[in-house]
């Protein structure tokens, strides 16, 4: 596999199960990690311990302003973005004609519109 010392990889969802194994296959091969995910405990920009490897950060992708400002924290603090993976989604298994508009518009609001904001 690829070296990816020096570079930065950002990833979503990764209190979830691929992004979570994807970050440490990451740390593994020399990256330096930003592991994100909605599950992550909220912390202070200024309290965020850029040292460690995965940083561990709160981030909610449908939430656009939160999305930019950690981005742009990101990029004053590392100086660099080298790899994005966005993992944050939820899967509704729900038979079509019982899905409501709601969980319709939250399910494309973190999969689509999510993705869309990260990107
Ligand atoms: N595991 C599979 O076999 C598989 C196969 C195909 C597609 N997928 C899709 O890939 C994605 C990741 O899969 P997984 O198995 O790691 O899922 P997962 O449920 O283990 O992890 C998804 C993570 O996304 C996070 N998340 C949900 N809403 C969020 C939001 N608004 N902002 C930020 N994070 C949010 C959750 O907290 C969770 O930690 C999912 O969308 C899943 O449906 C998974």
């Amino acid at each position: 596999m690829q070296d990816f010392t020096k570079q930065v990889v950002f990833l979503t969802g990764a209190g979830g199960h691929i992004a979570a194994v994807t970050a440490a296959l990451f740390v593994k091969r020399g990256a330096k990690v930003i592991s994100t995910d909605v599950s992550f405990s909220k912390h202070d920009p200024s309290g965020i311990d850029f040292g460690s490897n995965p940083v561990q950060i709160h981030l909610d992708v449908t939430e656009k302003n939160e999305v930019q400002e950690l981005i742009g924290l990101i990029i004053r603090k590392l100086h660099r973005l080298d790899v994005v993976v966005n993992a944050a989604g939820v899967l509704n298994i729900t038979p079509f004609l019982e899905l409501s508009e709601t969980e319709w518009d939250r399910v494309f609001a973190i999969n689509v519109k999510g993705t869309f904001l990260i990107c």
